[in-house]
């Protein structure tokens, strides 16, 4: 799919016969290029498919899988913070001397079969995928040509990571998207540019560039992801010259999506769609499309075995999220971390079959949905979205008495009132005092069709 605005710029060559037919406007269009500078590559329209999705599923996987301790940030804390846990860690349970590079052939992804995450991405009714290509550790999972020795073709795995999984994902027309770092903690150019206050650009040239636009040509991602931006300008990056290479010339200029993390303060102000902070959760409708991104573990992004069962978001938790999220006009993105040996922990694979298991029922109410007029009730505990006249009230705790007050819709006579997975209609009444009561069905918590987050649809409200 794509939006007016992107097929009329896709249109091509007639310029000037546009020109003298006296649409100026269209020509315009018809011709749109993105100079390098914000306010040009923030005008882009983003590719309507982002908006309609509302739930991608975040694969965060790296060497960092191989100690799977702590964090994805174990390098950072055990050799750039020397935190005491760390070390002791390392000297506890490795010999002395073993280096971090060591853990890559320890990153065998032995047991990964791309079909069988991608079935599970499927089922958990994800409509896009974003794989941690190459994360703070500089380990690229795809063979990159600039990362001799330190990518997955010739260390740990000995595959293309990256190339197979988007394989098994776009079989099943699911969008897939890449994470990928600016910046990598310990790469020498890296901190040389560093070291010269950011003046040179020795690391974009030799690493960060080459790489990126091997990944747009080689894998044609639907989705950036960018990240680990923060320590120096978008000047230094470059990345409104890459941003308006992308947009005007790349081979996925018309589909590809954006975050906005791509240097010092662009977070949230400018690229594609904004993620802001982690985990971000806007107390109002944003004005400009966004995005959530969590994790399941709570404390990780990437496999730590020292993972507890408190550390666990449970389901209502994560449907509460991704309820309150699309409500408020953002996409969801929810992380989980493989094993080294390329298996998903089944907790994991529970939480995100929940997640689709829910969506069966009340995906109608999120997918390609767009916010209300008002996005939820004063307690919080009823969201709404809607989709042309129709309206979709979430309501996140099944009222004791049976009765749902909801105070924002306001009934016409022609008002039809269902649940999401039951037949029939419920009745409803209105009253000056309370607004619009409805009558859930009496049943058994056994026979209703989810478990949380029930979704009353309404037709003839304003
Ligand atoms: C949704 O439910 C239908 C009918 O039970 C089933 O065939 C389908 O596989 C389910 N889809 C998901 C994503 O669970
Ligand atoms: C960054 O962009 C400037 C201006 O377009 C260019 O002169 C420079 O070579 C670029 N640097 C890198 C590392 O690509
Ligand atoms: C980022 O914003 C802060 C606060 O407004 C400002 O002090 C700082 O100079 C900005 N940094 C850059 C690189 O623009
Ligand atoms: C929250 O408000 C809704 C709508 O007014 C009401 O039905 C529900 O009982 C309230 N829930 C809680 C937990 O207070």
């Amino acid at each position: 799919p794509r939006s007016p605005e992107m097929k009329s710029r896709a249109m091509g060559v007639p310029l000037l016969l546009l020109v003298v037919l006296g649409s100026a406007e269209s020509a315009f269009r018809a011709h749109r290029r993105y100079t390098p500078d914000w306010p040009s590559v923030d005008s882009r329209p983003l590719p309507d498919w982002f908006d309609k999705a509302k739930f991608g599923v975040f694969v965060h996987w790296g060497v960092f899988s191989v100690p799977a301790w702590g964090s994805e940030w174990f390098w950072w804390h055990w050799k750039g913070q020397g935190s005491p846990d760390y070390m002791r860690f390392m000297s506890d349970n490795y010999p002395p001397g073993f280096s971090y590079a060591d853990f890559g052939p320890q990153f065998t992804a032995h047991f990964f079969d791309p079909e069988n995450w991608a079935d599970l991405f499927q089922a958990s009714g994800a409509k896009y995928v974003v794989l941690t290509a190459k994360h703070h550790e500089g380990f690229t999972n795809w063979p990159s040509p600039v990362s001799w020795n330190w990518n997955s073709k010739d260390v740990g795995p000995h595959r293309d990571l990256v190339g197979e999984l988007g394989t098994a994902i776009r079989k099943r027309n699911i969008r897939y998207g890449l994470y990928h770092s600016l910046f990598e903690w310990f790469h020498p150019l890296y901190l040389l540019d560093k070291k010269n206050g950011f003046k040179t650009q020795h690391f974009v040239a030799a690493k960060t560039m080459p790489e990126l636009y091997d990944l747009v040509n080689r894998y044609k991602p639907d989705l950036i992801w960018s990240d680990g931006d923060w320590e120096s300008p978008d000047t230094y990056w470059n990345s409104t010259d890459f941003l308006s290479w992308l947009y005007n010339d790349s081979p996925v200029k018309d589909e590809v999506v954006v975050n906005d993390r791509w240097g010092v303060n662009c977070s949230c102000q400018h690229g594609g769609y904004y993620n802001c902070e982690d985990r971000f959760q806007p107390s109002r409708l944003p004005d400009h499309k966004w995005e959530m991104c969590t994790t399941v573990d709570r404390q990780s992004w990437g496999y730590r075995r020292n993972m507890m069962m408190a550390d666990v978001a449970d389901e209502a938790e994560i449907i509460a999220e991704l309820v309150q999220t699309v409500s408020l006009g953002g996409n969801y993105l929810l992380n989980i971390g493989p094993t080294k040996d390329g298996l998903i922990a089944p907790i994991f694979q529970e939480r995100l079959l929940a997640v689709g298991k829910w969506l069966n029922i009340s995906g109608e109410a999120v997918y390609a949905s767009k916010p209300w007029r008002v996005q939820s009730e004063k307690n919080a505990s009823v969201w709404y979205t809607s989709k042309g006249s129709v309206v979709y009230a979430i309501f996140l705790h099944w009222p004791e008495n049976g009765v749902l007050n909801l105070q924002s819709p306001k009934t016409t006579s022609s008002a039809q009132i269902t649940m999401l997975g039951i037949q029939k209609d419920l009745k409803w009444s209105t009253n000056p005092q309370e607004g619009l009561l409805i009558y859930l069905p009496p049943s058994p918590p056994s026979a209703l069709p989810v478990e949380f987050a029930w979704t009353i649809k309404m037709t003839g409200v304003e």
